[in-house]
């Protein structure tokens, strides 16, 4: 695992922008993996910088999004796609056709579901997936369980979760019950992994991921098991890791 602990969080968002920026130059029909949330905001802010700058062109790139609320349609203002579609995609050349989401409205979840896995693997799979990270460990929406769910899959969400987006919504009841989340086998078979976390309301959760046991109450834990997982997170995130110790300190800057 490579970790970077930045200063701030623009210094963070700077850094995810180098690194999703590097994979694209790399390789221009990148499949990246998108996420949501307040955390990536900075880093889509610092990529339609880099692409006004003709540093990079997302015209090649395929996207998958992590998840979607049920029952939003992808017009709704608090919808995932709406969220991409005014902080990202509306700002780039990234091609409509190659847009995916979950869908929000259905009839039949497992077939959808079984249609997102398919999708994914039909572009060849996900280059660089990035994640947010709940403050109880989620990431996509697999909340803490007693086993992991490995496909995308249909999910209520915790309690945690619906307060934690109520600030984004305004009121708490107006946050779905439930979303259509990458399962943690789909984000586990990404090539490489980001994962951006802020503040320190998210240092317990982001310990986990050093703690050496993978739990499925704690589901970014299982990012233990991946090759190629990036860590850019700031100080205030990293505290809970520099006080258990620097054996997996890997990198910092
Ligand atoms: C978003 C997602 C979630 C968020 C997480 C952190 O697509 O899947 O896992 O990344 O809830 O959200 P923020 O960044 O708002 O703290």
């Amino acid at each position: 695992m490579q970790l970077y602990v930045t200063e701030d969080y623009r210094e963070l968002s700077k850094k995810a922008a180098q690194v999703v920026a590097e994979q694209i130059q790399k390789k221009p029909g990148a499949i990246i993996g998108f996420a949501t949330g307040g955390t990536p905001m900075g880093l889509y802010e610092e990529l339609i910088g880099k692409y006004n700058q003709g540093e990079v062109d997302f015209s090649g790139i395929t996207t998958f999004n992590l998840d979607e609320y049920v029952g939003l349609t992808r017009e709704h203002p608090q919808s995932y796609y709406h969220f991409m579609w005014e902080n990202l995609f509306s700002k780039v050349n990234v091609k409509k056709e190659r847009i995916h989401f979950p869908p929000g409205i259905f009839t039949d979840a497992q077939a959808v579901c079984r249609q997102y896995e398919a999708q994914m693997d039909e572009a060849g799979g996900i280059d660089l997936q990035i994640l947010g990270i709940g403050t109880n460990g989620h990431i996509g929406f697999n909340e803490p369980a007693d086993t992991f769910e490995i496909s995308t899959h249909l999910v209520d969400l915790a309690e945690e979760t619906i307060e934690a987006n109520a600030r984004f919504f305004g009121d708490k009841t107006e946050v779905p019950r439930k979303a259509i989340t990458m399962g943690v086998g789909s984000i586990m078979k990404a090539k490489s992994i980001l994962l951006l976390a802020s503040g320190k309301n998210k240092a317990e959760a982001v310990s986990h991921i050093y703690s050496g046991f993978v739990d499925p109450r704690v589901p970014a834990s299982v990012l233990q098991l991946h090759p190629h997982v990036t860590l850019v997170i700031d100080k205030e995130a990293a505290q809970l890791i520099e006080e258990k110790g620097a054996s997996t300190w890997l990198h910092s800057q």
